[in-house]
């Protein structure tokens, strides 16, 4: 059998993995700033993260949720104590999109509403709600069209309030990225949230905070949408959460009530799991990752402004968008095949985007500060 050719690959195979480093089966050595697309939260093989697997693998890997498992309470309080969230519940899951489906399917079971306002340059998942709240037609299959979901211009206050003023009444969430990832790395103002979680309150809807790649400690706060001071009904959070591990979960404020059989899943919150992602945060507790990473990225975003060829940065923390004045495919590729770096693209064509683990240091950033200097001025000369 062959493989579903679905992915455009990066003709390198990395065979082993340790903090920020990639290797290939020739033993060279590659700077990872995409992190396997935002994954990589605490660095390849942690020591920590290795151990407490293997420990849990060699007791219980997995059981399903028909028993009781008190890795996941453990996960819930520590996670609780370090979004600021105590009183929030947990539900846990595997994917991004998964997260988010629950949470839009969620705001529906408890409003009785059925309408869900997303943004333009959205990415929420390719599961049927969530890539429908994706604002790219291409991967929206015909079976996946509805008319529940309706997209307004992202940080543009005067739509939203229009939008809500004329069908408030019908929308069940407001879905929104704290910084959209995939759209291009574009911040949403501090502002704009207070808004959505104004006019969500107002109309009885829920604010429904999208973290799963701009959360658990990226931007430098425990989810970016921290930076507008309100709570938002429901966080969806994945790739950081297990450092390569599939898990996710929902944060769901209290208000917000449970009943038996309302959401489910067969693999979500297994043994191996949950012990990926506490060993995460006990990573992150511990090495003070959100000082790190906003420290790094203020570094990072500080220098980038100052070389000639780049147009914007955009980020905070270690979520950083770079636009270059040119398209950024080959500068990626000389990155890649000169300096031995990775980098993540968006669906901007010049915009390169740095998802770095949390505790990259300051040398990895200045060598890629002077690799991407390098490269600009060869290439905005030539
Ligand atoms: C903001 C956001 N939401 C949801 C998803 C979907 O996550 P997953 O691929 O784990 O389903 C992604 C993936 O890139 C994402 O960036």
């Amino acid at each position: 059998m062959k493989l579903f050719d679905v992915y455009p690959l990066i003709p390198i195979e990395p065979v082993r993995a340790e903090g920020s480093y990639l290797w290939d089966k020739q033993g060279t050595r590659y700077l990872d700033l995409y992190g396997g697309h935002a994954v990589i939260s605490i660095g390849h093989t942690h020591p920590h993260y290795v151990q407490k697997i293997s420990d849990q693998l060699s007791k219980i890997a997995f059981y399903s949720n028909s028993v009781i498992i008190s890795l996941q309470q453990e996960l819930a309080d520590k996670l609780g104590r370090m979004c600021g969230h105590s009183d929030y519940q947990l539900f846990l899951c595997n994917s991004g999109a998964e997260a988010n489906e629950n949470a839009m399917k969620l705001a529906s079971f408890h409003t009785g509403k059925k309408n869900i306002v997303a943004f333009k340059k959205a990415f929420h998942g390719r599961t049927s709600l969530a890539v429908a709240a994706t604002d790219n037609p291409s991967i929206v299959a015909p079976v996946n069209e509805t008319s529940n979901i309706h997209f307004l211009p992202f940080n543009d206050e005067e739509a939203l309030e229009q939008y809500f003023l004329k069908n408030g009444n019908t929308i069940c969430a407001v879905i929104i990225e704290g910084i959209q990832g995939v759209g291009g790395v574009h911040v949403a103002r501090p502002d704009f949230l207070k808004n959505i979680r104004n006019l969500c309150d107002h109309y009885g809807a829920l604010y429904i905070a999208d973290s799963v790649q701009c959360g658990y400690g990226r931007s430098g706060k425990f989810y970016s949408h921290d930076y507008a001071n309100v709570s938002a009904d429901i966080y969806t959070m994945a790739k950081g959460m297990g450092n390569g591990f599939p898990v996710a979960g929902i944060a769901i404020a209290p208000h917000i009530k449970p009943k038996h059989g309302m959401l489910g899943t067969t693999f979500g919150g297994n043994h191996l799991a949950c012990a990926a992602a506490i060993a995460v945060l006990e990573v992150i507790e511990k090495e003070n990752l959100m000082a790190n990473a906003l420290s790094m990225g203020n570094l990072l975003i500080g220098q980038l402004q100052k070389i000639s060829g780049v147009k914007e940065v955009r980020g905070r923390g270690l979520m950083v968008g770079i636009e270059l004045e040119i398209p950024c495919n080959d500068i990626r590729n000389i990155l890649l095949n000169e300096f031995k770096i990775f980098t993540g693209s968006s669906s901007d064509k010049n915009t390169i985007r740095i998802l770095p683990a949390l505790n990259v240091g300051s040398s990895e950033m200045e060598y890629f500060l002077n690799a991407l200097q390098q490269v600009l001025s060869i290439k905005t000369s030539a």
